[in-house]
């Protein structure tokens, strides 16, 4: 196919992300032609740092004007790789009023002001695709989109933050300290600069946000989110773990309920058997049921330059079709629905439980009775490492709401058998 056809692109921001898009862009120039039926030509990039070394860039198509971008009209194509809320927000936002359309891979900015973002979409017409903003190189924003659109989704469960994941294989398959894994991760790259956001939870619950949004047709925002992270995990929660032939995981999870939309972030014992539980080092992977579908789990790389660029692309290329066929904007907001979203309190979990207490008699009744009080049901007592004075109590519960059991452990702490509470973690 021979034609002269230039779709032009500019890209904001060149780093980890944006290198990798600029080099796929590159390297896929060969086949372009026959993929969207144009040149694909990216025209200008933004940058922070001008006087920044980059190999293999033509240094004349940088920029640090943002208005060079969107005010030029060749540029069909915006693609927003920066990070951050602002001033991403403003950029990509002018960029829709403009009419150019806009691939993003900026989860923060899209957990908080998608609902904005996509009403400037719709209203100029163009499309606003951000596949790689949720388990970067893993499709599952266009299959929850699309591919699934004829299921009721009810639950959606996913490892997507490979930093968390890899941490905690580490910890479980080789002993590593938390501390150990943590640097190690950064070490190759998988970690944020500030590993806060990733070790608090704070990333997979932005994530957590957008899916549970496209799952469930309905906004969610981050600040609707519970977030905890894990930070609190210990080598004996590991081993416990490994007692109960299960493994810790930091998942996200969002059910739709009868009584509303569920979403949480936080550690959770995961029996062997679910099929998250085999998703090792920084893998990501995502679970979804549909009742049409069933069950359906997504797999693969969650960060890093080529598995995000891959998803970026994608988009790209999406967008170039669209372009193609006059056909931008074709799929938008799907949150055509306003569920209500519970309160974290309502929630209910299985929680595993680890107190060092007084070795005397009568302890665990009255453990048991102040459980009871609070309507929170026992499955499972095991004690371990006894001594003449003390002893570690494992309680295991059966499925109860967050509030009953937060009152019970506030009555627990202040007893005078209770030594310590070591850990509270849900179990799946
Ligand atoms: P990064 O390596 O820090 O790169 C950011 C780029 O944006 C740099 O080129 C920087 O310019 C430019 N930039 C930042 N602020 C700017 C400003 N105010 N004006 C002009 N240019 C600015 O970030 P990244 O890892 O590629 O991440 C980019 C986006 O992808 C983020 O939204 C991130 O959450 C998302 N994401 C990343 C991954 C991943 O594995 N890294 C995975 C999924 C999603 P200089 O080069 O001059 O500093
Ligand atoms: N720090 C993130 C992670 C990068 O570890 O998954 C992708 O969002």
């Amino acid at each position: 196919m021979q034609s002269d056809k230039t779709i032009k692109a500019g890209l904001l921001g060149l780093g980890t992300v944006g290198g990798g898009v600029y080099k796929l862009i590159q390297r896929g120039q060969k086949e372009m032609m026959q993929k969207i039926g144009a040149n694909l030509e990216v025209a200008k990039i933004l940058v922070h740092n001008m006087n920044k070394k980059r190999e293999g860039i033509d240094a004349s198509l940088l920029t640090d004007q943002w208005e060079d971008i969107i005010q030029d009209d060749e540029i069909q194509i915006v693609i927003e790789v920066m990070g951050g809320i602002e001033p991403a927000r403003t950029m990509i936002l002018a960029a829709l009023n403009a009419g150019k359309n806009v691939v993003s891979a900026n989860k923060d900015l899209i957990a908080e002001h998608g609902r904005e973002l996509f009403d400037a979409a719709e209203r100029n017409h163009v499309d606003f695709l951000f596949e790689a903003a949720v388990a970067g190189g893993i499709p599952i924003i266009r299959p929850l989109k699309q591919c699934l659109a004829g299921n009721e989704i009810s639950e959606v469960i996913g490892i997507v933050n490979g930093t968390t994941n890899y941490i905690l294989t580490k910890m479980f398959e080789e002993n590593m300290s938390f501390e150990a894994a943590l640097a190690k991760a950064t070490e190759l790259g998988y970690a944020e600069a500030d590993p806060t956001a990733d070790v608090e939870g704070l990333d997979a619950g932005r994530k957590a946000a957008i899916m549970a949004s496209i799952a469930f047709h309905s906004r969610v925002v981050f600040s609707d989110v519970y977030t905890e992270g894990i930070t609190k995990i210990t080598a004996e929660d590991i081993s416990y773990a490994k007692e109960f032939d299960s493994v810790i995981k930091l998942l996200a999870v969002a059910h739709n309920t009868e009584s509303g939309i569920e979403v949480a972030v936080h550690p959770m014992m995961l029996g062997r058997e679910h099929p998250l539980a085999s998703v090792r080092d920084s893998f990501n992977a995502v679970f979804v049921h549909g009742d049409a579908v069933d069950d359906a789990m997504f797999y693969g790389r969650g960060a890093g330059e080529f598995p995000t660029a891959s998803a970026v692309m994608g988009d790209i290329i999406d967008v170039c079709r669209n372009l193609e066929y006059q056909c931008t904007g074709r799929i938008s907001c799907t949150c055509y629905r306003e569920t209500p979203i519970k309160q974290f309190d309502d929630v209910k979990n299985k929680f595993f439980l680890r107190m060092q207490v007084a070795n005397e008699p009568g302890v665990l009744a009255r453990i048991a009775q102040v459980f009871g009080d609070h309507k929170v049901s026992i499955a499972r007592v095991i004690q371990k490492n006894a001594t003449e004075k003390s002893a570690e109590l494992v309680i295991v519960t059966e499925k109860v709401k967050e509030y009953h059991m937060q009152d019970a452990m506030n009555e627990i702490q202040q007893m005078e058998s209770v030594k310590e509470v070591s850990s509270v973690i849900r179990e799946y």
